[in-house]
């Protein structure tokens, strides 16, 4: 009897004591994922821990990792580089132009993260493919099926044209719902994201990535950076419904006519240019779209030459045609599909409801654009599609 007690008491106190150590060890809340940040060339490493913890990046080129195991290249990082949610966000410099990198981290205590492998850009690079899709807030796991399906092309980098989640200012929405989802592309893809309504413009959205500069508040509500020959712009559709909303859109308007004349001035090829809510659209929610915008913005894409403009917050695929602009509409990533109206704008060209992303394929002086179904949704019911295009066009540079 005394000694079963004492046998109790001991797997009690080694329970105790084991739970304590597990208590003790910090972990990833969010595994490593990469965002471009504000040095051209550079690559930001973010990731979030439980508690505020010391870690190691370690990187090396991606051709010296296959053949040797071994991440040679590392820099520290103290605790106490997070901000008060320990959201870390290291950025890697002096890294080789179109080139290839493995990294991964590792906590103060050993958790070790997955190896991911990007690539970097340079000044005058011509091939390369990118993704772009939005709306991804209401299924993780129809989001993380686009996220596979985009995963597969490697592209150098994703775009998400906003309504990242239900209601950007509740943290675990990021963290167990978009970043879970996420997580098989984000590793390996930076990330460049535009504002939706149901961001609410909320601190954990800015907190969350690494973008490039820009203007409004962060100095990241609106941002620029070239890759390549190309150049992506990224606006807030929501800048109007803000504190002295007016005024920021102003701010707004004159920064895009500048960056767009920059950009035609050092001979970007193609300009491509990200935002939420569609200037034109033939939903049955949003019809015709937004045309306080349209009235804006138009004339400055038309005036500067943009190649193309993605928008989201219509839950479907739509490209149109408006003044030699190709307008897609790409909604698809996870939020509850929506349909058309029967009679459709002027300008619109093909229409799609399903789950779904746009491949971009950068080709010299061509771009092609396909739109690649990943699911249809059929009452509750989501039938995988095969991933091969359902629409495509060419485009040309400048
Ligand atoms: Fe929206």
């Amino acid at each position: 009897m005394s000694f079963s007690l004492r046998g109790k008491i001991a797997v009690i106190a080694f329970g105790i004591t084991f739970l304590g150590a597990m208590s003790l060890g910090a972990d990833f809340i969010r595994q490593p994922y990469l965002g471009f940040g504000d040095e051209p060339g550079g690559m930001v490493v973010s990731w979030k821990t439980d508690v505020p913890v010391k870690a190691v990046v370690y990187y090396d080129l991606a051709d010296n990792f296959s053949s040797t195991g071994e991440l040679g290249l590392s820099l520290e990082v103290p605790a106490e580089a997070a901000d008060e949610d320990s959201i870390y966000h290291v950025e890697l410099k002096g890294l080789e132009p179109n080139t290839a990198y493995s990294y991964k981290v590792i906590l103060g205590d050993g958790v070790e993260s997955p190896v991911g492998t990007f690539w970097t850009s340079s000044f005058d690079l011509d091939h390369f493919v990118f993704t772009v899709y939005g709306d991804t807030r209401t299924f993780p796991e129809r989001h993380r099926m686009v996220v596979e399906a985009m995963a597969a092309d490697r592209p150098r980098f994703v775009v998400h044209t906003g309504d990242l989640v239900e209601n950007g200012g509740v943290e675990d929405q990021w963290d167990s719902r978009f970043f879970w989802a996420t997580a098989p592309l984000i590793k390996d893809a930076p990330y460049l994201t535009v504002l939706g309504n149901h961001e609410n413009n909320a601190p954990e959205y800015y907190e969350a990535f690494a973008l490039p500069r820009g203007g409004g508040d962060y100095g990241e509500e609106w941002w620029s950076m070239d890759y390549g020959v190309v150049h992506l712009v990224g606006l807030d559709t929501n800048a109007l419904t803000l504190p002295n909303g007016f005024g920021r859109m102003i701010k707004q308007v004159n920064w895009l006519k500048q960056d767009l004349a920059a950009a035609r001035n050092r001979g970007a090829r193609f300009i491509f240019v990200f935002f939420h809510h569609p200037l034109f659209s033939s939903s049955a929610g949003y019809y015709p779209g937004n045309e306080g915008l349209r009235a804006v913005w138009h004339p400055i894409f038309v005036q500067y030459g943009v190649t193309a403009v993605f928008s989201g917050h219509c839950h479907s695929y739509e490209r149109l045609v408006e003044d030699g602009i190709v307008y897609i509409v790409t909604g698809g990533g996870g939020a509850p599909l929506g349909g058309f109206r029967s009679e459709p704008v002027p300008g619109s060209v093909k229409r799609l409801s399903a789950l779904h992303y746009i491949r971009v394929t950068i080709d010299g002086g061509k771009a092609e654009l396909e739109m690649i179904p990943v699911a249809r949704v059929e009452g509750e019911k989501v039938v995988p599609m095969e991933h091969s295009p359902w629409d495509s066009l060419e485009l040309h540079s400048r």
